[in-house]
Formats: C-alpha cells, sequence, structure tokens
C-alpha cells in the first residue's frame, strides 16, 4: 500500500503522517510532501520510529516522485480558520491549492483514492471532481470528502452526555462539513433517548465543534490532533477495504441523490473504493427540516466549486 499526504508538514499532516506511519500494515510506503523546507525532516524524524512502514520526504519540486504509484492520496494542504472566519473564508487560497494538487494525482496517479481534508471541503471536493473530470480521469468512486472528525466528535460528546463508553456509541452524521450542513442524526443513536432539548444542543455543539477548536486556539489554527485521528481512522478504513474487508464509514461522496450532488452518506467501501452508498434511513421531524433548511447553502458551496474550475 503507498500512501501519500500532501501538506505533509502541517498541523495535520504531521499528526496524520505520524499515526499512518504506526498504523498502516508493514510494508507499505508513506510519501509526504509539502511546500514547507521542514517536510524532508519530518519525513527523518518519523523514520527514526521503528515500523514497518517506509517513509520517504518529498519538497516542492518533487510532487510528481511523491504521488507516482499512490494507491491513497490524503489533501490536508492549505490555510486554516483563526477565530472570526467561516470555512467559507478560506475559499480564495485553498481553492488554487486544492486545484493544483488535484492536477498532478490526475497526471501521476490517477486510479488512487483521493480524501480530501482542506477546507471549506463542501465545496474543496467539487473543486476537485471537476479537476479530474477536465483531466479525463473522474471516477466517483475514488474521491471523498474527509468528514470523519464531524463523526468522532459526535461519538465523544454523546458519550460524555450520557456517561457511556464511547466505543459502543455510533452516531451517523450526514451532509457537509460546514455550519448546518453537518447533520448529525441522534434519533438513530441505538439505545439512547434524548430530550428536545438535549437534541437541540447537542446538535449545534456538534456544527460548532470546529469553532470551539479555533476559538480555543485563539488565532494558532483549528484543529489537528483530532483531525489527524479522525484521517487517519478514514484512511486504514480504505486500506481494509482494500484488502477484502466489509467497511462502512460516514463520507461526502457523489451522490446525485435529490438532496445534492455530493452528501455524506454511509458508504460501503472495497477494493475500488466506493461499493456502495447506503441509504441513511429515517430522519426525525427535527431532522427532517435541518436537512430542508440546510440544502440549498450546501448546493450553492458544491456550486461555487464547480463554478471554480469551469468558470
Ligand atoms: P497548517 O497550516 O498547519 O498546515 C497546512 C500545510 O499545508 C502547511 O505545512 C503548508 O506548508 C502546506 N501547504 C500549503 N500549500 C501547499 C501546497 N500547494 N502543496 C503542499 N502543501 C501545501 O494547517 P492545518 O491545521 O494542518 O489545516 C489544513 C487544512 O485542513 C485547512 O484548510 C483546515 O481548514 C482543514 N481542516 C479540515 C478538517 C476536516 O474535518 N475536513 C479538519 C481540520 C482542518
Ligand atoms: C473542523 O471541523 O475542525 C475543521 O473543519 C476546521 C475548522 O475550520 O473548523
Amino acid at each position: 500500500m503507498k500512501v501519500a499526504v500532501l501538506g505533509a508538514a502541517g498541523g495535520i499532516g504531521q499528526a496524520l503522517s505520524l499515526l499512518l506511519n504506526t498504523q498502516l500494515p508493514s510494508g507499505s510506503e508513506l510519501s509526504l510532501y509539502d511546500v514547507a523546507p521542514v517536510v524532508p525532516g519530518v519525513a527523518v524524524d518519523l523514520s527514526h520510529i521503528p515500523t514497518g512502514v517506509a517513509v520517504k520526504g518529498f519538497g516542492k519540486d518533487d510532487l510528481a516522485d511523491a504521488l507516482t504509484g499512490c494507491d491513497i492520496v490524503l489533501i490536508p494542504a492549505g490555510v486554516p480558520r483563526k477565530p472570526g472566519m467561516d470555512r467559507s473564508d478560506l475559499f480564495n487560497i485553498n481553492a488554487g491549492i486544492v486545484k493544483s494538487l488535484v492536477e498532478a494525482i490526475a497526471d501521476n496517479c490517477p486510479e488512487a483514492c483521493v480524501g480530501i481534508i482542506t477546507n471549506p471541503v463542501n465545496t474543496t471536493v467539487a473543486i476537485a471532481a471537476e479537476t479530474l473530470k477536465a483531466k479525463g480521469v473522474y471516477n466517483k468512486n475514488k474521491l471523498f470528502g474527509v468528514t470523519t472528525l464531524d463523526v468522532i466528535r459526535a461519538e465523544t460528546f454523546v458519550a460524555e452526555l450520557k456517561g457511556l463508553n464511547v466505543e459502543s456509541v455510533h452516531v451517523p452524521v450526514i451532509g457537509g462539513h460546514s455550519g448546518t450542513t453537518i447533520l448529525p442524526l441522534l434519533s438513530q443513536v441505538d439505545g439512547v433517548e434524548f430530550s428536545d432539548e438535549e437534541v437541540a444542543s447537542l446538535t449545534t455543539r456538534i456544527q460548532n465543534a470546529g469553532t470551539e477548536v479555533v476559538e480555543a486556539k485563539a488565532g494558532g489554527g483549528s484543529a489537528t490532533l483530532s483531525m489527524g485521528q479522525a484521517a487517519a481512522r478514514f484512511c486504514l478504513s480504505l486500506v481494509d477495504a482494500m484488502k477484502g474487508q466489509n467497511v462502512v464509514e460516514y463520507t461526502y461522496v457523489e451522490t446525485n441523490s435529490d438532496d445534492a450532488e455530493f452528501f455524506s452518506h454511509p458508504v460501503r467501501l472495497g477494493p475500488n473504493g466506493v461499493e456502495e452508498i447506503l441509504s441513511y434511513g429515517d430522519l426525525s421531524d427535527f431532522e427532517q427540516k435541518a436537512k430542508e433548511d440546510m440544502l440549498e447553502g450546501l448546493r450553492g458551496d458544491i456550486k461555487l466549486g464547480q463554478d471554480f474550475v469551469n468558470g
């Protein structure tokens, strides 16, 4: 298995690379690419940990070499939020970064599964899709917006509130990855009852969890460690699926459903990426209304990405 992390010297990139170095199957290769000059040092640092993973760093002129032969490419490259910003405020800088990195993927490893972490995810995934289409190599089964952080946060907050072992709590989160487009389905949490007040306050907390971190870091960036863990979980699930295991993750993929062109669903992963997009099931009245209220915004975020590439 060869995995590349683009933006590997950043906050997420370093945490993610550490987790992948210690958890990818023995014999895997890990390519670390960044425009920051520290990236070869990050690779040397990681390579001193005794694991069966071969780590190599690639500087700004070596993107093609970093990507050649990759099975999975994860992209956390780009700028994070500061207090007072929305994820959409990152569009001006991050849209171009994602487009140029995805062009290189199309040229060097067009068959790879690609996980987009760079915000605004609602839009950058659409940018990636249109970029791959323009290159003639788009496969909707191999492009993912990584929304796993919303799931692990939802599970943590529910377990905390109800005094449960978090290992046994599973919370579906559908939609997108920004504000009200993040829609936790608390009505589907097995064996747990919530009052209307709890549903309202937990939903808001899950939707604003990214902002909670941005404010707590007070100008020092956004979630990096929890995102590293979330992206590692997603990547390792993809690896398991590629090896033939039956794995389901919530992820933002092209669905072409009545909801929106891209939408987080439970997805059965397989050797070729998306094996099957599963139904997210029945919604409560609260969830149905929350979904209807956010769809227009999500569709607008997607269109912004499509227009960025197609003019
Ligand atoms: P960071 O500033 O710590 O790191 C970003 C890295 O990207 C830096 O090392 C930088 O040199 C690198 N970079 C910039 N342009 C590049 C390019 N063209 N090619 C390769 N590398 C490049 O930021 P971070 O905290 O790691 O966050 C990265 C992104 O992830 C942000 O956009 C943030 O909003 C997003 N994010 C997404 C989620 C999610 O749930 N999907 C969660 C947290 C953060
Ligand atoms: C998050 O959810 O933590 C990320 O999308 C980063 C952010 O800007 O909130």
